[in-house]
């Protein structure tokens, strides 16, 4: 493998030197491309559509260009401005508030967006949901939120258990809704055509609430992020630097809004920089993925490792089909972006592929490649301007270069999250000694790239979605078949990891392949495929330490042919 670094070429990029802007920076001097900063009234969706639409030569620009298998459509920057209006006045109507939670749950349509968009802009905050969850966790997202008001599809209204959520009102339904009965119900198109188009935003501060994304951890349930109108400052600036987004650019972020690569990168850093925005809806396949790029021209492009790695793997049939010579700029997330996969893409596109660090918690990204930079593969990058990122130990202290530790961010970046909904505890024990601690094991080399080692939590990465093992295991265990389980993930070339469960099974039950089957198809049905385990291998006992928790990192070691290190607290 060549390991020697890619030289950037030359380009008239908006970040021009890394180590002046670096150094030489100061988060006030962006603020003031706001208009907020004269008037110190704020709302990010404003600044996202309505700036944009408000400004005679922007109005009709196309801000979304959406394709999905039998449905094209295009809207301007104006015509989003009018629908999020709409729906805003939608929510008015209904007698949503300030802070009240509105969750989505559908697939990405232009629906998503408008209402999405429309939350904002009462001031509420938006819960969007992955379209694939199934009812145990869309449950759990809602009961823990106390949303008020769910944005659905009659079809994945099935996965909704109305009955145990309480504080659930109303059920917006984009769809047929002939049948559906009750004042709860309310009917999308219907409140949309009679809804006026303009709506006087609903100005908030920087520091009140937008947007609950949850995610999972190593024990307990998935937990709600949750970010503020703040986070613009930064969704703005990486989209300036890191994904180099200019005037005339078509951009496309592969990323489901139910993630936050989708909300942070699939609407806001395109549409406050006044870009045209390309999403697409159906599922992944390579010649659909190239035909996007080529009937659209997309310039810009942002997506991750394991879409890549299935495109490389799809050969250069495909790729060969389309005309792709539009593209200028390729980035990566969620994932350790391979070399080979870099290797690749200077191969078939002759274009570097920019890997960039964050997480749901930061926000906005942190540690990237810059198009005006050296890019060593393998690496994450540097820190973006403003940003100060080290190695840390357990206790907060800095290591030097080469050194192993935490991948630590210093407290403060604009877009980092402002709380754990309703635990305030957890939130806390993000931070050591003035340090955000990521979870992440990494180090730096003297030139102060980021190299990622791994995760130093049980939390699973498979394909980029961000499992909880303490979620699936709790799952399992609901199984009439299942006595304890065990979860971990287990490397894979193609996905990253897999998710593996380890299982006893309760007196009675003989192993067989059907009952396996039975017991994926039932994590399936209640979480959501992603979250399913594709191995689960039977035990006679799972390790648990002497206070009961299980120990993965020793069925880890067992799955892996590894030492078992040190099991001094295993259970007799
Ligand atoms: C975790 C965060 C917000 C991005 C989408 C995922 C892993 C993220 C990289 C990268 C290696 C990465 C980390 C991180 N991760 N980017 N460039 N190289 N690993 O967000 O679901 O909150 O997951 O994804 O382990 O902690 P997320």
């Amino acid at each position: 493998m060549n390991m020697k670094p890619i030289e950037a070429r030359s380009g008239n990029y908006n970040l021009k030197n890394y180590e002046e802007t670096y150094n030489d920076f100061n988060w006030e001097d962006v603020k003031k491309q706001f208009s907020w900063n004269e008037t110190g009234k704020v709302n990010i969706a404003y600044e996202a559509i309505d700036r944009h639409a408000d400004d005679p030569s922007m109005k009709d620009k196309v801000a979304l260009h959406y394709s999905a298998p039998g449905r094209e459509e295009t809207l301007t920057f104006e015509d989003l401005k009018k629908k999020s209006n709409q729906f805003a006045n939608v929510l008015d109507k209904y007698g949503i508030n300030k802070g009240d939670r509105v969750f989505l749950f559908m697939p990405r349509s232009p629906e998503f967006y408008m209402s999405f968009l429309g939350i904002l802009k009462k001031a509420a905050i938006a819960g969007p949901l992955f379209e694939a969850f199934m009812e145990q966790a869309v449950h759990d997202r809602l009961e823990d939120s106390e949303a008020k008001m769910l944005i659905t599809t009659p079809d994945l209204l099935e996965r909704v258990p109305q009955d145990k959520l309480p504080h659930l009102k109303q059920i917006v339904l984009v769809g047929d809704t002939t049948g559906f009965e009750g004042d709860q119900y309310i009917d999308f198109q219907k409140e949309m055509n009679e809804a006026s188009e303009s709506f006087d935003v609903e100005w908030v501060d920087l520091e009140d609430g937008m947007l609950l994304h949850y995610t999972s951890g190593s024990t307990g349930k998935p937990k709600g992020v949750y970010h503020v109108h703040n986070a613009m400052i930064q969704h703005y600036a990486t989209g300036k630097w890191v994904l180099d987004l200019k005037e005339d650019d078509v951009y496309w972020c592969t990323a489901d809004p139910g993630w936050v690569t989708g909300t942070s990168y699939g609407v806001f850093a395109p549409w406050l920089n006044g870009v045209t925005n390309v999403i697409r809806g159906g599922r992944f396949s390579p010649d659909d993925w190239y035909e996007t790029i080529a009937k659209n021209n997309v310039t810009v492009w942002y997506s991750a490792p394991t879409a890549f790695r299935m495109l490389m793997s799809a050969g250069s049939e495909p790729v060969n089909k389309y005309d792709l010579s539009s593209l200028r700029h390729i980035l990566s997330v969620g994932e350790p972006l391979n070399p080979e996969v870099i290797h690749w893409g200077m191969e078939v596109f002759d274009k570097r592929i920019h890997d960039t660090w964050w997480m749901t918690e930061t926000g906005a990204m942190l540690i990237c490649n810059y198009p005006c930079m050296d890019m060593k593969p393998g690496s994450m990058g540097r820190p973006i301007p403003g940003v100060e990122a080290s190695i840390v130990d357990n206790e907060g202290n800095e290591l030097p270069p080469r050194q192993m530790g935490n991948l630590a961010i210093k407290k403060g970046w604009p877009s980092m999250m402002r709380q754990i909904w309703k635990r305030p505890e957890k939130y806390e024990s993000y931070f050591i000694n003035g340090w955000y601690v990521s979870g992440d094991s990494a180090y730096m080399d003297e030139e102060g790239y980021f190299w990622f080692q791994g995760r130093l939590d049980d939390v699973i990465n498979t394909s980029g979605e961000r499992v909880g093992p303490f979620e699936v295991e709790s799952k399992l265990i609901e199984h009439p078949a299942v006595g304890e389980a065990g979860v971990i993930g287990k490397p894979d070339p193609e996905r990253g990891e897999i998710i593996k469960a380890f299982i006893t099974l309760v007196d009675g039950y003989e192993e067989s392949d059907e009952l396996l089957e039975d017991i994926r198809q039932f994590v399936k049905k209640g979480l959501s495929a992603h979250a399913a385990p594709r191995e689960i291998e039977i035990k006679d006992k799972i390790p648990k330490t002497r206070s009961g928790k299980i120990m993965r990192r020793l069925l880890k070691s067992w799955e892996l042919g590894l030492p078992t290190g040190d099991t001094s607290t295993l259970e007799e």
